[in-house]
């Protein structure tokens, strides 16, 4: 299965300018800069509350830009309507959050192919071959009740990376994980997102897990 958007031009995959976001009396974050090539990473640090899910949901579209603009290869998401957001969503990024959020009567592999089922490209040896790289070929056919915390959170993984995005968001994906599992499902992630060269941001307050790569840092005061 070949990218579903063609490349347009040299654009970065992701750019961020002048971002900055309140909710109501605080401000979170201002003038707040980013530009993500093809296959780059970077890590977004804070601590409980200083706006890393709210930097990532304005990064996705999530959430209505305040000031700033938000550029996924050269265009701006500020113009989009929602329909047309969700469908650049779909195949241009994945999402990856604390929760699985797997469709709990769907099977690990199932769910795995469910970005392809909205794209209207169901691949099942793709989807097998994904399941395979997070270590899950054994247990394509169990339902998501039968596996782990950390086997649910691969399923994640394998899930968001099925349409090949060119930008994977991932908010505290190893937040519900031990430490071993935590490294692991880390690891995977983007070695997986390398091999894709899909660009990865990565949400965590966990510096431990992500030491040496590069960083935004929120809530410094
Ligand atoms: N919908 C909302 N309305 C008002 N305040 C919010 C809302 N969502 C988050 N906040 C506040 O914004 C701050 C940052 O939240 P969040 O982006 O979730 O941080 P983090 O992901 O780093 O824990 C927190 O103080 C939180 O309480
Ligand atoms: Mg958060």
């Amino acid at each position: 299965m070949r990218n579903a958007l063609p490349i347009a031009g040299n654009h970065p995959i992701l750019e961020a300018s002048d971002l900055g976001f309140s909710y109501t009396e605080a401000e979170l974050f201002r003038g707040l800069k980013l530009r993500l090539e093809a296959g780059e990473v970077r890590v977004v640090l804070g601590p409980s509350g200083s706006g890393k899910t709210t930097l990532l949901h304005l990064l996705a579209g999530l959430l209505p830009l305040q000031s700033g603009d938000v550029r996924w290869q050269g265009q701006s998401i500020r113009g989009l309507s929602e329909e047309a957001l969700a469908r650049r969503r779909l195949f241009y990024s994945g999402l990856i959050f604390q929760h699985h959020y797997l469709q709990a009567e769907l099977s690990a592999l199932e769910n795995t192919l469910v970005p392809g089922y909205l794209a209207g490209k169901v691949d099942l040896p793709w989807g097998m071959e994904l399941l395979a790289k997070v270590g899950l070929a054994a247990k394509a056919r169990l339902l998501p009740k039968a596996l782990s915390g950390g086997e649910r959170q691969r399923v994640a993984v394998a899930r968001a990376l099925y349409n090949r995005p060119r930008l994977l968001l991932a908010d505290e994906p190893t937040g519900s994980l031990d430490r071993r599992n935590a490294e692991r499902v880390m690891e995977l992630m983007l070695s997986l997102a390398q091999d894709l060269g899909t660009a990865v941001i990565v949400a965590t307050h966990d510096e431990h897990l992500v030491r040496g790569l590069p960083e935004i840092r929120l809530g410094e005061t």
